[in-house]
């Protein structure tokens, strides 16, 4: 989701696309074939095992692609001389502090996917020192799957009330904005964790209430509590992250959230999803 975002919006640098199945970042010469031939400046990291419940199920392949797999893909840019700016998310924090958490408070992965990111942040610091770690949540973008495409779906649908969780805490974020963050840092690098997702806060029941709002849809929204939707691995209720370090290194707040949001839906034109 995010990548294709990023090849649309870093048109003004000479980019080279790196996927499934020609590079896989868990097998290492398929890495080092890509990044030999092309020898970047850097190595804009957004491969991951992204799907929550399912790392759950699988840690070993999650550790795979997203520990192992990113330790892999620092060697490799470490040894043609690129930077690296590995993705990274909320889910290194267990969510339980009552405030934003900023990039020097200590992780604390509840879930398998949490851990298995923190391992590849972990693995990226060791291998490649020339790197930036940009931690992101509540993503969507027009490639989609994201909680904003399931809701679009579900809200063109007859049906009782959509129940929403109200007690979840974030910052929603687009594609577009994190993709023009990484853009003013292949520029201006920035040492070390940065946190980059918008500004701004919702729950995600709010997040819902503004794009059915913006849309017009007609089906009606009720807030409810996390437990009411178990799943196998735990949300965490306040995945907000200051973005301390941006502003320390002067740069310009990322657009609040309603305002990516407008934006989104204005350049989408037809919001139906093709990943919902
Ligand atoms: N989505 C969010 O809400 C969110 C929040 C916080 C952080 N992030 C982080 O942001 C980054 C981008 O996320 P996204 O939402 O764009 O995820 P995404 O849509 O799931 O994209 C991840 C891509 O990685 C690919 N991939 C998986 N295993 C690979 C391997 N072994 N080698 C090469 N490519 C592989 C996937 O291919 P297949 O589809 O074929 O498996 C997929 O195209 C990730 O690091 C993610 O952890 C996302």
């Amino acid at each position: 989701m995010l990548g294709q975002t990023l090849v649309r919006a870093l048109r003004r640098h000479e980019v080279r696309v790196a996927d499934l199945p020609e590079v896989d970042i868990t097998h290492g010469p398929s890495l080092d074939a890509a990044l030999e031939g092309f020898r970047p400046a850097a190595v804009i990291h957004a491969a991951a095992m992204t799907q929550v419940d399912v790392c759950e199920g699988s840690p070993e392949q999650a550790f795979r692609v997203n520990a192992l797999g990113s330790a892999r893909v620092a060697c490799a840019a470490h040894r043609v001389g690129a930077r690296v700016i590995a993705l990274s998310t909320d889910y290194v924090f267990d969510g339980a502090l009552k405030r934003p958490y900023h990039e020097y408070d200590a992780p604390a992965p509840r879930t398998v996917y949490g851990a298995s990111k923190w391992a590849g942040e972990e693995a990226v610091r060791q291998h490649c020192p020339d790197h930036t770690i940009v931690r992101i949540a509540w993503l969507y973008g027009e490639a989609g799957p994201s909680f904003l495409h399931t809701m679009v779906r579900l809200g063109a649908q007859a049906g009782p009330p959509l129940k929403v969780v109200d007690d979840q805490i974030g910052n929603p974020t687009s594609t577009a904005a994190v993709a023009a963050l990484l853009g003013r840092l292949l520029d201006e690098p920035i040492p070390g964790v940065v946190h980059g997702s918008c500004e701004g806060e919702a729950t995600w029941f709010e997040f819902a209430r503004a794009v059915f709002s913006r849309l017009g849809v007609r089906r009606e929204l009720e807030p409810c509590a996390t437990a009411e939707f178990p799943r196998p691995a735990p949300r965490p209720a306040n995945s907000r992250l200051d973005k301390r370090v941006l502003r320390m290194a002067g740069f310009p707040p990322m657009p609040d959230w309603r305002d990516a949001l407008e934006a989104y839906l204005r350049e989408t034109g037809d919001p139906t999803p093709r990943g919902a």
